[in-house]
């Protein structure tokens, strides 16, 4: 499958694609153009926190081009984000108009204010006069109605954006369920900038599909099939899918870099402990039994108890 013409991101998950996911990514597989990072919340009359500015700073990511992500819904402290970050040496960001979670969205933050095209429009009239940055921004269909986005649209139109990068889903939806294709195709007529379909490209035949039913679109964006199977997007690219040993010799490399990094980052082996189990939530989908491999993870209570159950688990067979 050659598709040289296409471009393709990984997606910001929140507590997993973190700077050490996205340095070990880059070191064992390949395929990303660039990637989103999870979002950080900005602050009004605040600063970004140190674990935030470790997070973005370029020299903790140096293997793979990353976009901070900003959640707000306040002009001045959006502003005064995107020079934080511009000092930080970036020259793009993205804004979050896509978090579903009551907490953030029932505040018209993130999917909260995909009703309110006006707010959209006020904010993004006062944030571009005088921006540091390209901006972009990642949004879903809308929040409950899945047409909020026809006049979202509209109003991003009218603003000089890097690229719109939509999840086809309502933020009601949370993950599940499907995503719109319809609206996905619509929504790429409508949108006057480069266009960026998310949502569920699981495995090379499922992005041929969606290549099929969407063809104008040449962006796409990669959550958890890639996180499940992080082959996923060489192969999309045109590579093939390495054997099972290769496979399983290489998420071996890759989960040894991410324990490591994280003992390196983290304080105190609960905190060690807890992050690879995040982790494992995913990566035991390519084994033939994720749930013996899931249980063996969840009773590992220390660290030492945890190297074990890794060990025995990158002896096991993978799905497929
Ligand atoms: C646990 C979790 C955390 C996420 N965190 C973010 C985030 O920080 N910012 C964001 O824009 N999207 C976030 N998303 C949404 C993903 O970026 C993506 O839009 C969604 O998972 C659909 O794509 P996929 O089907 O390829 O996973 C998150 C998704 C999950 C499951």
């Amino acid at each position: 499958m050659i598709k040289n013409e296409i471009i393709l991101s990984m997606a910001p998950v929140r507590g997993i694609t973190d700077a050490v996911y996205r340095k070990s990514f880059a070191h064992c597989f390949s395929g990303f153009d660039y990637a989103i990072a999870p979002f950080i919340q900005l602050r009004q009359g605040h600063s970004l926190r140190l674990g935030e500015r470790l997070q973005m700073s370029i020299e903790n990511n140096r293997e793979i081009r990353m976009i901070p992500q900003v959640l707000t819904n306040h002009a001045p402290t959006f502003t005064a984000g995107l020079r934080e970050l511009h000092e930080l040496g970036h020259d793009e960001v993205n804004w979050n108009l896509g978090c579903p979670y009551p907490t953030v969205a029932g505040r018209g933050r993130g999917a909260g204010l995909l009703p309110h095209p006006d707010r959209i429009d006020a904010i993004l009239n006062q944030v571009l006069n005088r921006c540091p940055v390209r901006l972009s921004v990642k949004l879903r269909l809308g929040y409950g109605d899945p047409d909020e986005f026809q006049a979202v649209f509209k109003v991003l139109n009218r603003y000089p954006l890097a690229e719109v990068i939509l999840h086809s889903r309502t933020a009601d939806q949370m993950y599940g369920g499907s995503v719109d294709l319809e609206r996905a195709a619509l929504a790429k007529t409508l949108c006057m900038h480069p266009f960026v379909f998310n949502g569920n490209i699981t495995s090379p035949d499922k992005f041929c599909e969606l290549r099929a039913r969407l063809p104008d679109v040449d962006r796409w964006m990669l959550g958890r099939g890639a996180l499940i199977c992080p082959s996923l997007p060489a192969v999309i690219k045109g590579g093939e899918l390495p054997a099972p040993e290769k496979r399983r010799s290489q998420l071996r490399e890759f989960h040894d870099l991410l324990f490591e990094g994280y003992r390196n980052m983290l304080s105190g082996p609960s905190h060690l402990l807890d992050k690879m189990k995040g982790h494992w939530e995913y990566m035991a989908l390519s084994f033939a039994e994720p749930g013996t491999v899931l249980n063996r993870i969840c009773d590992s209570h220390s660290p030492e108890a945890y190297a074990k159950s890794a060990y025995w688990i990158f002896s096991q067979p993978l799905s497929r």
